[in-house]
């Protein structure tokens, strides 16, 4: 990875603000969630323009041009339009580049490690020198504002990263496990969004949709005791087998969903409580922004180096998990 960047919309809204339209409390969104505040972007402010902006830093931290990018692949499940075209061709376009492939791919909050999957497997098989990969979410976009158990734990942003060539030992990705199982695909939904699922003879006049059957719909509890239980099963699974100790690792940096899960998570595997990485507090849950916009946070303190041994965790709608092994390359 030679790059890490994000962009942090500029409206921050706290829980108080929350307290003003639903029935609920600083102390209940904190203690449940660990969230304190998130950001939500204006309304002309989409998710690729969030992506444009984390990428156009991402690719000056890189050290290289625009023009050095062959590959542009947005993970986002809140994309400008539905079916097309997609947030990856819209970065594309805003950021100058011509004539290069651009997809979406869609992963919920595991999109992100779902990205550098494909970034290792297009770079090792010599398609493609250097990938610009962006995670851009405007959650905002499809939260139900009166549904209190959903609402206060998103946040929108975006992250990005340049995923380069090398020979060097390293810099390289170790390693990505990237998983799914369907059957909990009601787990977590956006029901009947203006997508594919659309009934042209019920439906035709899309004007008739209930807006409110877009949003968001989440099982909280049952999503949060699988989501505790497959994190560390993934974690455990990646490190044995590469071979590689939890106190090797210099940086865990998981999905920031809930700070309970995190903190759940991290005493299964074992990890000094030093090396997570806790974002969740301030941006809530970004969705497959939250892991870069996450790593973005320590490149900016200086904590995180080049050279820095990275074990991150995602798991999401789908439902989606993964986990990876890397090492930070970037200056
Ligand atoms: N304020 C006050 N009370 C609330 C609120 C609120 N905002 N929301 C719910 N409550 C109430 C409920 O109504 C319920 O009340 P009741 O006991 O009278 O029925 C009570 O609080 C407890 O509700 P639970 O849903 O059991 O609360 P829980 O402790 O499970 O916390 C939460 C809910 C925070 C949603 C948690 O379940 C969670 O984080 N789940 C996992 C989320 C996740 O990891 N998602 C995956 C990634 S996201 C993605 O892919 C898009």
């Amino acid at each position: 990875m030679k790059s890490i960047a994000s962009y942090v919309p500029k409206n921050c809204i706290t829980n108080k603000d929350f307290e003003r339209i639903i029935d609920t409390s600083d102390e209940w969104i904190t203690k449940r969630t660990g969230i304190k505040t998130r950001y939500f972007a204006d309304n002309n402010e989409d998710s690729s323009e969030l992506g444009v902006k984390a990428a156009n830093l991402a690719i000056s931290r890189a050290g290289i041009k625009v023009d050095d990018i062959d590959l542009v692949i947005c993970a986002t499940l809140s994309p400008d339009y539905l079916s097309m075209p997609s947030n990856a061709c819209l970065i594309s376009n805003r950021l100058g580049i011509e004539n290069k492939p651009a997809f979406d791919i869609a992963a919920a909050c595991s999109g992100f490690v779902y990205l550098l999957s494909l970034a290792k497997s297009f770079i090792e098989s010599n398609a493609y020198n250097n990938i610009l990969i962006v995670g851009a979410e405007k959650f905002s976009s499809i939260l139900d504002f009166s549904d209190r158990s959903t609402c206060i734990l998103f946040g929108d942003g975006a992250g990005a990263a340049v995923i380069g060539a090398t020979n060097n030992e390293n810099e390289r990705i170790i390693d990505v496990n990237i998983s799914a199982n369907g059957k909990y695909n009601d787990f977590l939904m956006t029901p009947r969004s203006l997508g594919s699922n659309l009934n042209f003879s019920s439906e035709f006049d899309v004007s008739n949709i209930q807006a409110t059957q877009s949003y968001v719909k989440m099982k909280g509890n049952e999503t949060f005791k699988i989501a505790v239980k497959t994190l560390a099963n993934d974690v455990e699974e990646i490190l044995a087998r590469n071979n590689i100790n939890i106190n090797d690792i210099k940086y865990f940096i998981p999905h920031q969903a809930n700070l309970r899960i995190i903190n759940a998570v991290g005493d299964i595997i074992g990890i000094d409580n030093s090396k997570v990485v806790v974002t969740v507090n301030k941006y809530g849950n970004t969705s497959s922004a939250s892991i870069p916009m996450a790593m973005d946070d320590i490149y900016k303190d200086g904590r995180l180096k080049k050279g820095d041994l990275l074990l991150l965790d995602a798991f999401g709608g789908g439902l989606t998990w993964g986990s990876s092994l890397l090492y930070f390359n970037g200056e």
